[in-house]
């Protein structure tokens, strides 16, 4: 089947994909109910339902209320907990529209960037009652980011300011400042009211001084779907198809690209190459698909393929690193902290990692590039990536979908942000691990001890340090080798240089894991003393550790406790707010969940508490 008669076949009518985005209360929701209602897009039942709430609660003169549709339809998506982004369709005569509609609370910008990325046309709705908000500027720039290159500037609620060109005027003279940062392919702008239906499907006779189209006719003219229709063939495997003995195909949606039967593929990343035998698709087999189809592949001989992995042609711009650079979206509350762990999605696949280096943040009023250490809910940045191992991809203007990710917390599984890649690093494939001759093993035997790292967390003032100290007194008595690092100590010198900021910690704590993971392996039982508040991190130092290497040691004495005794005035320093991030005050403490040792310090003294350790240990095999 060649592309005309595959579209035909569809019933092709030019398909557009659009996103609105603005600020909260700008009227997005009632410009798709608009949309909707005037296309007569709306199942029955939602308008009846409509209708009877309107007749119900009053209309307030409107023929119906739009925003009460639409809140029924929010419903509708919030049942389905987990979407986030929820598609509706509508068409004129001359074409197809899917629109994205995201949520509009807080989390806008969440749902904004997981919606844009497919999209072809970004409106940018703006309440001209309020003119261009901070909102308008981020979602702006977005918009950009995502490579959506086609704006249409909806300049809403028209019939709060008397349909006065000048306000109308004012707006494009503020936007077309801020657009000039940006290389939109195009930008129409449109004076209307979703509520009336001024100019969204009819010309207004509200503003006989717009003499350009409505909404409808300017987004029908658009034939924009993005597409990689020209470019090689590529398509993550989705599912591994063995539906009976003799026959495995491999399942997915073709994100670029042609295929042909008897083609030459090759998988990424074992590199194997083999040719296409058949393609399945929905309505039978075929000789050839094309992108965004859903299709099963089979080849002529048998290779190994997993889910995850990619079939392509394209081995030109098929990235595989470890490393990358990248534009990202902050879309959670706790703030992304470089060196912490995270998991990336990418294409298939879910990968640990980490954001190695912040490089600047978007000052989102002057679009400016300013240093940051961290990045807070919203925020946009430009960083470098480092995953535990390496993975395949595309830079995100060479393909959108095998070119973004989305960054997801470690813990909870929540989606705490998106990126669009840049380009690949290279730095680490010229390092490789040395294996040297005398190992952990020899060290060990020769110091006739099991090393192991013992970490003790607390708040300050907990006493960490006065049992660790013991602790290691009685060791060495036994003739153990020991070492103990001190957070107050190490901070002198090797941590010299941080504070006690969140992103601060994090790296005090990755460091000080780092060192201890190497005085373990020199065969040493390495005593750590530091508050390291963050579970994350005290999971980054566990991971660096073999199992039954790593002993969390959680002295737990209540924050009123540690306040009373207050051993160097800190305490009452962070409550005179003359020492701020102080721990316990107006910084977190995380409690650990479930420590190989948890010491209760108000019913025992220091002494006890390093024999309690003491015994575990004995019990356990490490003395
Ligand atoms: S951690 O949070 O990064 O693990 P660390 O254990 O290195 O902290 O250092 C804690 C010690 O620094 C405390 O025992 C205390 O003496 C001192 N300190 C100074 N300022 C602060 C602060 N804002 N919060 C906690 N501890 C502080």
């Amino acid at each position: 089947m060649d592309i005309e008669t595959f579209f035909k076949k569809q019933n092709f009518k030019n398909q557009l994909k659009i996103l609105t985005c603005g600020s909260v209360d700008d009227g997005k929701s009632t410009l798709i109910g608009r949309l909707l209602f005037d296309s007569k897009s709306i199942y029955s039942d939602q308008l009846s339902q409509t209708k009877f709430e309107s007749e119900k609660y009053g209309t307030q003169g409107k023929e119906i209320d739009l925003a009460l549709l639409i809140d029924g339809l929010q419903a509708e998506r919030e049942q389905g907990i987990t979407i986030d982004v929820a598609y509706r369709y509508f068409e004129t005569d001359k074409c197809k529209f899917i629109i994205a509609d995201t949520p509009g609370h807080q989390e806008y910008t969440r749902n904004m960037a997981t919606g844009a990325s497919n999209s072809d046309v970004g409106i940018i709705l703006i309440d001209s009652t309020k003119g261009i908000l901070d909102q308008t500027k981020r979602h702006t720039f977005i918009l950009s980011l995502l490579e959506v290159n086609h704006v249409v500037i909806a300049i809403n609620k028209m019939d709060l300011v008397n349909y006065d060109k000048n306000v109308y005027d004012e707006i494009i003279k503020s936007f077309e400042i801020i657009s000039k940062n940006f290389n939109f392919n195009s930008k129409k702008y449109i004076p209307l009211s979703a509520l009336v239906g001024d100019n969204v499907f009819t010309k207004s006779d509200n503003m006989p001084w717009y003499k350009n189209e409505t909404l409808i006719s300017t987004l029908e003219k658009f034939e924009v779907s993005k597409s990689y229709i020209d470019e090689k063939f590529s398509m993550p495997v989705q599912w591994v198809n063995r539906s009976s003995s003799d026959f495995r195909g491999y399942s997915g949606t073709i994100s670029s690209g042609k295929i042909n039967v008897n083609d030459e593929i090759t998988v990424v990343p074992s590199g194997e190459k083999a040719k296409i035998k058949k393609i399945l698709t929905p309505d039978g087999n075929s000789d050839s698909s094309f992108e965004n189809q859903a299709v099963t592949i089979s080849l002529d001989k048998e290779i190994d393929i997993s889910r995850g992995d990619l079939i392509t042609s394209d081995l030109k711009n098929i990235k595989i690193a470890d490393q990358f650079s990248a534009h990202i979206i902050w879309m959670h509350k706790d703030a992304m902290l470089p060196e912490r762990n995270y998991i990336f999605r990418l294409i298939n696949s879910y990968v640990s990692g980490k954001i190695t280096k912040l490089e600047h943040k978007i000052n989102i009023n002057s679009y400016e590039k300013i240093p940051a250490k961290s990045l807070e809910l919203n925020d946009i940045g430009y960083c470098k990536i480092a995953l535990s191992k390496s993975t395949f991809f595309k830079s995100y203007s060479n393909n959108n979908q095998l070119g973004s990710f989305v960054i997801i917390d470690q813990f909870n599984n929540l989606t705490v942000g998106a990126g669009m890649i840049d380009y690949e690093l290279r730095r680490s494939t010229n390092i490789s691990w040395h294996e040297m001759t005398i190992d952990k093993k020899k060290r060990s035997i020769m110091n006739s001890q099991k090393p192991c790292a013992l970490w003790f967390t607390g708040l300050s003032g907990s006493g960490k340090s006065t049992i660790a100290n013991i602790l290691e007194q009685k060791l060495h008595r036994l003739n153990k080798r020991t070492y103990l690092l001190d957070g107050d100590n190490v901070r002198h010198g090797l941590n010299k240089d941080l504070g006690f900021t969140d992103a601060d910690r994090v790296e005090n704590i990755r460091r000080v894991a780092e060192v201890s993971k190497l005085m373990t392996d020199a065969g040493l039982i390495t005593l750590v003393s530091f508050i390291s508040p963050f579970k994350s991190e005290r999971k980054m130092a566990r991971d660096l550790f073999e199992k039954d290497e790593f002993l969390e040691i959680f002295v737990d004495t209540p924050l009123q406790e540690c306040e009373k005794r207050d051993p160097k005035g800190l305490y009452k320093k962070a409550r005179s707010g003359k020492l701020k991030n102080f721990t316990g005050i107006d910084s977190d403490y995380e409690t650990p969940i479930s420590p190989e040792i948890k010491l209760q310090t108000l019913s025992k003294n220091p002494e006890e508490l390093a024999d309690e350790i003491l015994n575990y240990m004995k019990k356990n095999n490490i003395i």
